[in-house]
């Protein structure tokens, strides 16, 4: 007899359906089963065959054969157990067919019938609700991620045992609620920018990142307090919009790095990957893709401290989805495609024992360790970076004075308006921050006037500077007239947003 019970898998962060064609016949006993059946797939048969008995089940002692349907897209992962389970039990009488077809089944199984978690239910989620299913079968642990989509009614599965029942209107299982409201303050964090004594210069380059979504590298000696500011930036990013928080924790949920019974990520991503980190590990890949840092940071931020120290080809390979905001992985059978829409923040020593032009500390560096130091950032890298900072260290007194910095909470506020003010000017265009402005997007929306002008044509010829830093100048000062909350560029904005491209000025490669 033949059974079909439906099924889903993902391709990069999108579900697609999988038919678990089931036929069982006479003949000697097997099971085999065909679709393009990689790893875990393949070893599904084992776990099937000891959760239908250690469930009560009969286990039938004919040919089985398990069709996976399209037959030519490889698919992975554990997921195709409970449907696989669920169609032996149909072919054999046990469930009704109909019983099947309205719904998505998914769920590893272990060995006594009991459903363990799978990757990507959220995506799974939304492609049943685009087929206008009726529901979807998912483990209990990733109820909470699926959930999060309206109009689908989410079953929460614990056993094998449990669903049949269920499909067999014996036992109704109580679809699973979320909460889809209140997205997290990021204010809720034991970091805060008061902590950080002095450096009112670098808060305000952070403050203009957070607020545009500009790249931002940090040049300073050591403990100065760059990883100290990096790591608080997240305190003062604007909170994720509902879609933004969709698109993100669908890259977790693929990851199954969803925390159990959450239904969506709530705060900006902050990654730090060490730099030791792997060109895949960064921007993803494997035998079988898997997303990588960078989208793991979509929507968030990525932080790499001591940026040289990353070998040159990984910080190479992140100029495509810096570029794009999305990284393609191309396989021999399939391409896959990950968001990747992040701010990226670096930080780095000025030469390699750290105290090149500190005012107390000499440095040690010969002129040729400082070039081929720095040089490990490219130029075409460099170039996506809008600010740059000096850190200087910090004087005593600064550190030991009374007065505290001002809060996240305050510097929040700003970050929140001039974001408003972004989603206005943008609400027709594909963009979402002054940072993402294409040439003809800074021209509609950075008018400068005459003193602005001349300005900047003594800066670009005093300074040396380059047609692309212009343009990062622009982006910048509309930021800063943003966070002003000025309707035009002021000669002031574009004054500051000048001291933010240091490194133009000087010796970089
Ligand atoms: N501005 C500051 N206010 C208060 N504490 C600070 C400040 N700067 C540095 N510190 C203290 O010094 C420690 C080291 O700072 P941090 O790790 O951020 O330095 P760094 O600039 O990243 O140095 P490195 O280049 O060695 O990585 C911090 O944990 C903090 O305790
Ligand atoms: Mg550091």
């Amino acid at each position: 007899m033949l059974a079909t019970a439906y099924s889903s898998s993902v391709i990069g962060i999108d579900a697609y359906t999988v038919e678990v064609e089931v036929d069982i016949s006479r003949g000697l006993p097997s099971f085999s089963t065909v679709g393009l059946a990689e790893g875990a797939v393949r070893e599904s048969k084992e776990r099937v065959k000891a959760a239908l008995k250690n469930s009560g089940y009969d286990f039938p002692g004919d040919r089985i054969t398990v069709n996976l349907a399209p037959a030519d897209v490889k698919k992975e992962g554990s997921a195709f157990d409970l449907p696989i389970a669920v169609g032996i039990l149909t072919a054999t009488g046990l469930i009704p067919p109909l019983a099947l077809k309205d719904y998505l089944i998914m769920g590893e199984l272990s060995l006594d019938g009991s459903v363990r978690p799978i990757r990507g239910a959220l995506s799974m989620a939304i492609m049943a609700k685009e087929f206008n299913l009726k529901g979807i079968y998912v483990p209990s642990a990733n109820a909470a991620e699926a959930a999060v989509v309206d109009e689908i009614a989410v079953y929460p599965t614990n056993t094998l045992s449990q669903l049949v029942e269920s499909l067999n209107g014996m036992e109704s299982i109580t679809p699973f609620t979320v909460d889809r409201d209140p997205l997290e303050n990021p204010l809720s964090s034991d970091l805060d920018f008061a902590d950080v004594c002095g450096q009112e210069n670098v808060k305000r380059a952070v403050e203009i990142a957070a607020a545009g979504g500009h790249n931002l590298l940090m040049i300073g000696p050591p403990g100065a307090g760059k990883t100290m500011l990096a790591q608080r930036l997240s305190t003062i990013l604007p909170s994720l919009a509902f879609n933004e928080a969709l698109e993100t924790s669908k890259v977790y949920s693929v990851m199954g790095l969803m925390p159990r019974g959450q239904g969506l990520l709530t705060r900006r991503p902050f990654r730090a990957p060490h730099h030791t980190i792997s060109d895949a590990g960064l921007i993803g890949g494997g035998v079988i893709p898997k997303p990588g840092e960078v989208s793991l940071a979509h929507n968030g931020l990525l932080f790499l401290d001591e940026m040289p120290e990353f070998k040159k080809n990984v910080l190479e390979v992140l100029r495509q989805p810096m570029e794009t905001g999305i990284v393609t992985i191309s396989r021999a059978s399939s391409t896959v495609t990950y968001p990747a829409n992040f701010v990226l923040v670096g930080a780095m020593n000025p030469c390699p024992c750290g105290f090149f032009g500190d005012t107390k500390r000499e440095c040690t560096c010969s002129y040729r360790e400082i070039r081929r130091y720095r040089a490990k950032i490219s130029g075409p890298l460099m170039d996506r970076i809008d600010i740059h900072i000096d850190v200087p260290s910090v004087p005593f007194k600064d550190l030991t004075g009374i007065s505290q910095g001002e809060s996240s909470s305050s510097i929040y506020q700003r970050v929140l308006a001039a974001k408003k003010i972004q989603e206005k000017r943008f609400h027709k265009t594909k963009i979402h921050s002054n940072a993402m402005m294409n040439s003809r997007q800074i021209k509609k929306f950075c008018p400068i006037d005459e003193n602005s002008t001349a300005l900047l044509e003594t800066a670009m010829e005093k300074f040396g500077l380059s047609a692309r830093a212009l343009s990062r100048i622009l982006k910048i000062s509309r930021t800063i007239a943003d966070l002003a909350g000025a309707q035009d560029i002021e000669q002031a904005h574009v004054a500051e947003a000048i001291q933010y491209r240091s490194l133009d000025r000087k010796l970089m490669v």
